[in-house]
């Protein structure tokens, strides 16, 4: 019988690149969406350690993550704010901030909270470019105008298999994998 892991996300999108990389290992994802404070900071591991602490006395074993997208000639903008960004300015708003700009380096960061008694930390990056306009229809929030590097294609142009090749949570689930392996 496969083993069940929870990954605590609303997201659909989230849930499909996950499930697509652990899965075929013989575990099943479950998804649930209890809701938790998604508090400001400046780090995505706080934001995962503080939901954890909020969450580990409700449920057993549970994973959950938080990712940010972050560009360099920005500042580092959106960073931590990235969903507030999204669901403010959004993709144009990002290319509209950018448009005189050359240096279109970024990276999207994903950091994976998982907590079976006690919490441990799985990190992922992924380094690209931000393109000049908005391309395809796969993925969400920011996938339309990234470009990870080693492609020419926006993850918005990719299926999830492909994206999870270079992603940011691809990369964290993969050493996340590792350790539900060896556990
Ligand atoms: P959160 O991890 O759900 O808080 O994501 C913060 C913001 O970044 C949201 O607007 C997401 O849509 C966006 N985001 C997170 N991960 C990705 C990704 O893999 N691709 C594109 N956008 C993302």
């Amino acid at each position: 019988m496969s083993k069940e892991i929870v990954f605590i996300t609303s997201n659909e999108n989230k849930f499909r690149e996950a499930e697509n990389l652990i899965n075929p290992l013989g575990f099943k994802l479950i998804q649930k969406n209890p809701g938790y404070p998604e508090i400001q900071t400046s780090s995505l591991e706080e934001v995962v350690r503080y939901g954890i602490k909020y969450l580990k006395d409700r449920l057993d074993i549970f994973f959950m993550e938080d990712s940010g997208l972050f560009i360099k000639s920005l500042n580092n903008f959106p960073g931590v704010y990235s969903k507030y960004v999204f669901t403010t300015i959004g993709n144009e708003g990002i290319l509209k901030l950018m448009e005189k700009t050359e240096n279109r380096n970024a990276v999207f960061r994903t950091v994976i909270g998982f907590y079976d008694g006690k919490a441990k930390i799985f990190k992922g990056e992924c380094e690209g470019k931000i393109a000049n306009e908005t391309k395809g229809d796969h993925g969400f929030g920011y996938d339309p105008i990234f470009i990870p590097y080693g492609s020419e294609k926006t993850f918005g142009e990719m299926k999830t298999e492909e994206k999870n090749q270079y992603s940011h949570r691809g990369k964290a689930l993969k050493s996340f994998i590792q350790y539900l392996k060896q556990r």
